[in-house]
């Protein structure tokens, strides 16, 4: 190689070596062996030597650019493996950190009770209904036998929404599920309609609501509303069906239930049922868990049914208060707290 290409070879790989960027180098290339480079206009001053004289100097040339396209190659293959050197870095991942623990939800205590609640009516052949928690007056008062400026009404705390039903009352949140009992009747009813009609037998949990609160009550609870319904039915079978669901449900043998004369409008006789624990914390008190009794003829003809033939019992009881019960919590208040340290005992 003459002097010449010598110094072209160095400053071709100074200049790349200069280049920071792969955009750099490839302007740098252009310079020397790109279209109008150092050693492309070389090779154009050929064409005037003699045969003998290309050869050499063609020879010199070519070493030359090879040297400059090794120095390419090499300062391309150090810009990429920079790049990915950041790239590598960047997204590096530290193993040795300690993973993001996520730990399995679980069902809510009184989610288990409604569970618990349907599955054990289910096994009695019982239905299980759901229903609106905007309600009509018609529907949570008036069809229960409990008309307007009734007295019996102010029994419980209503919220009014401020919508109008057609009777130009205004709709409530549902005090109690007791309205499932005529809304399902009259599903049955068309149900069935022109076929014979199988006995109404049907359970309705759902949410409820009242202006209450403190440890024992809640604006939002719950409640599970039975209704069994036939040409047969009586405050026997009720008995049999009330006094099997509680010992399932407490699986407790030796509980003791009993039926304490009451007043609802929409049964008469109507029955407070308490139960008693023969062992335990809670043993020996009297506790009440539903108001029951048997379906009033009001009721049933409002259902669209003729009281004369249809005949049967109806409950209403508070799956919050059963959960207390079954669990041993003692304010009710921490069921809506929401609070993960008393929910994950239920796990
Ligand atoms: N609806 C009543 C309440 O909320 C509970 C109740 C009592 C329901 C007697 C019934 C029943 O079906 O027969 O206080």
């Amino acid at each position: 190689m003459t002097i010449e290409l010598e110094s072209i070879v160095d400053s071709a790989r100074t200049a790349f070596a200069d280049a920071a960027t792969p955009a750099d180098l490839e302007n740098a290339k252009a310079q020397f062996i790109g279209k109008a480079g150092r050693i492309t206009e070389l090779m154009k001053g050929m064409a005037a030597l003699s045969v003998e004289e290309k050869k050499t100097r063609g020879a010199a040339i070519n070493t030359a650019k090879q040297a400059i396209e090794a120095a390419l190659n090499a300062r391309r293959q150090a810009l990429a493996d920079a790049e990915l050197d950041i790239q590598l870095k960047a997204e590096a991942l530290d193993v040795s950190l300690p993973g993001r623990l996520r730990e399995p939800g679980s069902l809510h205590p009184v989610s288990l009770t409604m569970e618990r609640i349907e599955q054990i009516f289910a096994s009695m052949g019982f239905d299980v209904a759901d229903g609106p928690e905007i309600e009509s007056d018609w529907h949570s008062f008036t069809s229960l036998n409990n008309p307007p400026n009734h007295p019996a009404r102010s029994m419980q705390d209503t919220f009014y929404v401020d919508i109008n039903g057609d009777d130009g009352i205004p709709y409530n949140l549902r005090p109690h599920t007791s309205p499932m009992q005529v809304r399902y009747a009259h599903a049955h009813i068309k149900k069935y309609a022109g076929r014979e009609m199988p006995e109404i037998r049907v359970i309705a949990p759902g949410r409820t609501y009242r202006v209450d609160s403190d440890a024992t009550h809640s604006p939002m609870f719950h409640q599970c509303e039975g209704l069994w319904l036939g040409e047969n039915v009586s405050f026997k079978d009720l008995k049999v069906v009330f006094t099997d669901f509680c010992r399932t449900f407490f699986e407790s043998e030796d509980l003791a239930l009993r039926f304490r004369p009451s007043f609802f409008p929409f049964t008469e006789p109507s029955a407070e049922i308490d139960i008693q624990f023969q062992s335990g914390p809670l043993a020996g008190r009297w506790l009440e868990v539903a108001g029951s009794g048997q379906v009033h003829p009001a009721v049933v003809r409002n259902m669209g049914l003729d009281p004369e033939k249809y005949i049967g019992f109806a409950f209403g009881m508070g799956p919050d208060r059963l959960t207390m019960l079954r669990y041993g919590v003692n304010d009710l208040r921490l069921f809506f707290d929401g609070d993960i340290r008393f929910l994950r005992q239920f796990r």
